[in-house]
């Protein structure tokens, strides 16, 4: 198989590219490793920052984020039981929008339905070849499934090993998928931080408790309050990142909830519900340098992890494929190669900020097992300077909605 872009991995950051492309008249394959119906149903993060959202309204997937999605103007930092608005608009002249990253991905599915270039599902990239050269080659097999059990990738009898030759390798797939890995370790280097603590999350069947997001600093830990459309909602509270489901029946969720969100006067009311789903991530805080080794070029999760408090990982990687489809754009139309030259070192620039703002919500939000009162009362001194000053404020907001692509 031959095309002008391969593009290893279907998640948020290859779909939009291939949609990107497609949009310029530019050829590209997507190979996803999980089932269509996976990715559609799992539940990942849910805030597009302000021109994550412009960008898939004005290439034309919008229209069902525009109707179903959420416009929020500002976020509730509570903490000593006390809540205090961060108002984006007033700040930034910016907003966010609450839609979850599967119905992004589901809404990018439909489009590359549409132009007869779906994502071919199941089908595992199993090697790269040429990556130094202008014929790079991915070789893949269909009919994979992933044993999570085994821990390994499987596939139906006759699957057999097929090529996409192409002009440019793009690797889209994730933390745990292969691209990474074909940069030799001599040329890359990898910044790793964990966090000792996870977030346990639930979907809710219920009434939203709150118009805003509420991130929550109490002595018990952090707890966040989202949500994802009037009937549904999202909350999240720290966790050992060890700790397992099994060991939090409901109704030590909503006691653990209620005692980290309480409001000092009374006056706010955690609307319960029926919990419809509980799981546990880590945090980790990753990147790789550099993000392009040859005509191979790394974008969103497969370079870079951030932890969920800023909320931007999935705008990282549309922020990674918006520079991208320019380089390769000016590269089929003028020639040109100033773009993509410059791909990895304006990305990294936006994704080491990203990380010390995600790292700094983090940081400040969190209980830190070990932690001693002083550290505690730091953490409520940065809060309260954070929503009294102005300057601080809106050194908040700016990062929240997402900072300025102008630098592309
Ligand atoms: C959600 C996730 C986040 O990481 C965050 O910071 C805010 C909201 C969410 O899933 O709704």
């Amino acid at each position: 198989m031959r095309t002008q872009v391969g593009i290893v991995g279907g998640g948020p950051a290859g779909t939009l590219l291939s949609h990107l492309l497609h949009r310029e008249g530019i050829d590209s394959v997507v190979l996803e490793l999980r089932q269509r119906e996976t990715v559609e149903t799992t539940v990942r993060a849910g805030v597009l920052e302000h021109d994550t959202a412009r960008l898939l309204e004005s290439t034309g997937v919008g229209e069902r984020m525009e109707r179903e999605g959420a416009v929020h103007h500002g976020v509730e930092l509570r903490f000593d039981g006390r809540g205090h608005r961060i108002d984006f608009s007033d700040l930034t002249g910016k907003s966010i929008t609450v839609y979850g990253q599967q119905e992004v991905v589901k809404d990018l599915y439909r489009a590359r339905d549409e132009a007869g270039s779906p994502p071919i599902f199941e089908a595992a990239a199993t090697g790269f070849e040429g990556l130094e050269t202008d014929r790079p080659k991915v070789r893949f097999r269909r009919g994979a499934r992933f044993d999570p059990e085994a821990g390994e990738i499987r596939f139906a009898d006759g699957s057999a090993e097929e090529e996409v030759e192409c002009d440019f390798v793009v690797g889209a797939d994730g933390f745990f998928g292969p691209s990474r890995q074909a940069i030799p370790g001599s040329v890359r280097k990898e910044y790793t931080r964990t966090y000792p603590f996870g977030w346990f999350g639930i979907l809710v069947e219920g009434p939203p408790s709150t118009e805003e997001l509420i991130y929550a600093l109490s002595e018990r830990g952090f707890a966040l309050v989202s949500t994802r459309s009037p009937t549904v909602q999202r909350l999240y509270f720290q966790c050992d990142p060890d700790d397992s489901v099994e060991n939090w029946p409901d109704g030590k969720i909503w006691a653990e909830l209620a005692a980290r969100l309480k409001s000092r006067d009374g006056s706010w009311k955690l609307e319960e519900g029926r919990i419809f789903q509980k799981g546990i991530v880590r945090m980790r805080s990753f990147v790789t340098e550099p993000m392009r080794y040859g005509n191979l070029f790394l974008a969103g999760d497969a370079a870079h992890i951030v932890p969920p408090t800023g909320a931007k990982g999935m705008n990282l990687a549309v922020a990674d494929v918006r520079f991208l489809a320019k380089g390769l754009t000016q590269h089929y139309r003028d020639g040109s190669d100033g773009l993509l030259d410059r791909y990895s070192e304006v990305c990294l620039r936006r994704v080491w900020k990203a990380s010390r703002f995600s790292w700094w919500m983090t940081s400040m939000l969190h209980a830190f097992p070990g932690e001693d009162e002083f550290q505690h009362r730091l953490q409520v001194a940065e809060l309260d300077y954070v929503t009294s000053s102005r300057a601080a404020s809106t050194s908040l907001a700016e990062n929240y909605v997402g900072l300025p692509m102008d630098e592309m």
